[in-house]
């Protein structure tokens, strides 16, 4: 019998976390590696009450081989849902070497391991991010790529080896999962997104501004070709983003070669809609002003999610309303994180 177990690099992080709980009630079994350079044990500490069931940790860093292989030399795994990684746009400009190795030698060595135990099946976190500056929207998967920085880049390099490595050898499946906006949180409010420091995002800013915890929201640029002059992003919730991956792994043995997938929800909304649908659902004001734009940024960015549909039998499911819903709660119940 094929196993029923997966194994989720970066499992301990934000996607990762509400990925594994999804795993665990779609039936499979999970284990998790992870460094814990951005994230802590008690997210799966809490993936288990919530799920009933035993994660599996091993603490460490997807480039070490070693480590690595002893992993695989206990479990035989049906596929891999690769999250590990670093994420933050404005770092990888001021650390690119750490965001190559990290991104990329951490996914060669994963490949190379995976390989050597006759696992051919993956899921990859990439990004909206490779379309870079789009000539327009919605946007397709065959809009051309382009990165700005050194993060987007390391997405676009290993979109680029895995589709090397699936012309090579066609026993590899492969799914690429090209996110947007991933924002709000399980509805119990035990696991979420907890940004170390500064939060990079807007959904995670907001949201402190609201609890006091910060002073106010700068806003990058009021003077985009967009109705109200605010960049427009899609913004999709993680439960919908991880129920994508979940699918992905019910449809990966028919998907050979290369698969790759917009994970968006098909709809825009500027920075100003998104600060005044928190203040309407959750009844708490979020003082903000506009200040100039950040280098990088572009005006618009949404998705046409019609392939993922198609090939995944996937929609996203839930309003702008429910990620405000949760953000909120998850912010609420944890002001201080895990
Ligand atoms: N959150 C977003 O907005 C977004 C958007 C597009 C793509 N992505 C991608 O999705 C993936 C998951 O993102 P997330 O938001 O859950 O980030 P996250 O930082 O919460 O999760 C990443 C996890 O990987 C772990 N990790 C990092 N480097 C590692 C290494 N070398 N070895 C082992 N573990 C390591 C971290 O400790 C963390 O738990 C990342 O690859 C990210 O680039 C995220």
């Amino acid at each position: 019998m094929s196993s029923n177990k997966i194994l989720v690099t970066g499992g301990c992080g934000y996607i990762g976390s509400h990925t594994t709980l999804l795993l665990f009630e779609a039936g499979f079994d999970v284990v998790v590696v992870d460094n814990l350079a951005n994230s802590s044990k008690e997210s799966l500490r809490r993936v288990e009450q919530l799920s009933g069931k035993t994660v599996e940790l091993y603490q460490l860093d997807v480039r070490d081989n070693d480590a690595l292989t002893a992993v695989f030399a206990k479990h035989e795994f049906k596929a891999v849902i690769h999250f590990a990684g670093l994420k933050a746009v404005g770092e990888s400009t001021e650390i690119p070497l750490d965001y190559y190795d990290q991104n990329i030698s951490g996914t060669i060595n994963l490949l190379k391991v995976m390989q050597q135990f006759n696992c051919y099946q993956i899921v990859f976190s990439s990004s909206a991010t490779v379309y870079g500056d789009p000539a327009s929207v919605p946007i397709t998967e065959d809009f051309p790529t382009s990165a700005t920085n050194p993060y987007g880049r390391t997405k676009l390099f290993v979109e680029e080896i895995l589709r090397d490595l699936s012309r090579a050898d066609d026993q590899w499946h492969v799914i690429m999962l090209r996110y947007f906006n991933p924002i709000g949180a399980h509805q119990s409010g035990l696991i979420g997104e907890q940004p170390q420091g500064i939060p990079n995002n807007l959904m995670p800013f907001i949201s402190q501004v609201a609890a006091g915890k910060r002073d106010k929201l700068s806003i990058f640029g009021g003077d985009y070709s967009t109705p109200d002059g605010t960049g427009i992003r899609d913004y999709i919730h993680v439960m919908d983003l991880s129920d994508a991956h979940v699918k992905a792994i019910h449809k990966i043995d028919g998907l050979v070669g290369t698969t790759t997938l917009n994970i968006g929800t098909g709809n825009g909304y500027s920075v100003l809609e998104m600060v005044h649908t928190f203040e309407e659902v959750t009844g708490v004001f979020v003082a903000h002003e506009i200040v100039e734009r950040r280098a990088g940024d572009i005006a618009e960015c949404w998705a046409e999610p019609k392939l993922a549909s198609s090939v995944l039998g996937w929609k996203a499911k839930l309003n702008l309303n429910d990620m405000m819903t949760d953000t909120w709660r998850w912010q609420k119940d944890n002001p201080d994180g895990f």
